[in-house]
């Protein structure tokens, strides 16, 4: 089971950036300890600030992983671009954010590729992630007693 992890702009200011929004972990800090939570799964990472990184990333890895956990960051609410991207790989993907989109600013209301994700999870803070995983993995279980 491989699964794909892509950040988009400014998640690599996790800890840092807004800490009282995305918390003071930094994501490589969480990823260890999600990594040693699955040991069976070959959980990779990738992160951009550019549209462009994270659409050649999703082209990469699209037809070859298991699944594709994508929080785009901004790039959510604006990008048809990543939308076509997740729709032009077999890979399912989950969208997630780190915050509740739906508490904040109304334009982050609006997500762009949600309808091209097999779900959405947000507001869990970095536990978001890993039950992202987790959909996947339940997936994955179910597609193959098919
Ligand atoms: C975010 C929410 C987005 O609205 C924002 O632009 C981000 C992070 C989140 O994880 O909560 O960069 O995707």
């Amino acid at each position: 089971m491989r699964i794909e992890i892509i950040n988009g702009p400014n998640l690599n200011l996790l800890g840092k950036r807004e800490p009282g929004v995305y918390g003071s972990r930094s994501f490589d800090d969480y990823l260890t300890e999600l990594r040693a939570a699955y040991p069976d799964v070959a959980i990779g990472y990738f992160q951009s600030n550019c549209e462009g990184a994270l659409i050649d990333r999703i082209h990469e890895v699209g037809f070859e992983c298991d699944g594709i956990v994508l929080n785009a960051g901004a790039y959510t609410h604006t990008s048809v671009a990543l939308h076509d991207a997740l729709r032009a790989v077999p890979a399912p993907a989950v969208e997630v954010h780190i915050s509740n989109v739906h508490t904040r600013e109304e334009f982050r209301h609006n997500s762009l590729i949600s309808a091209a994700c097999k779900g959405v999870i947000c507001g869990f803070g970095l536990d978001s992630y890993r039950l992202a995983v987790e959909a996947l993995l339940k997936e994955k279980r179910e597609e193959e007693k098919r």
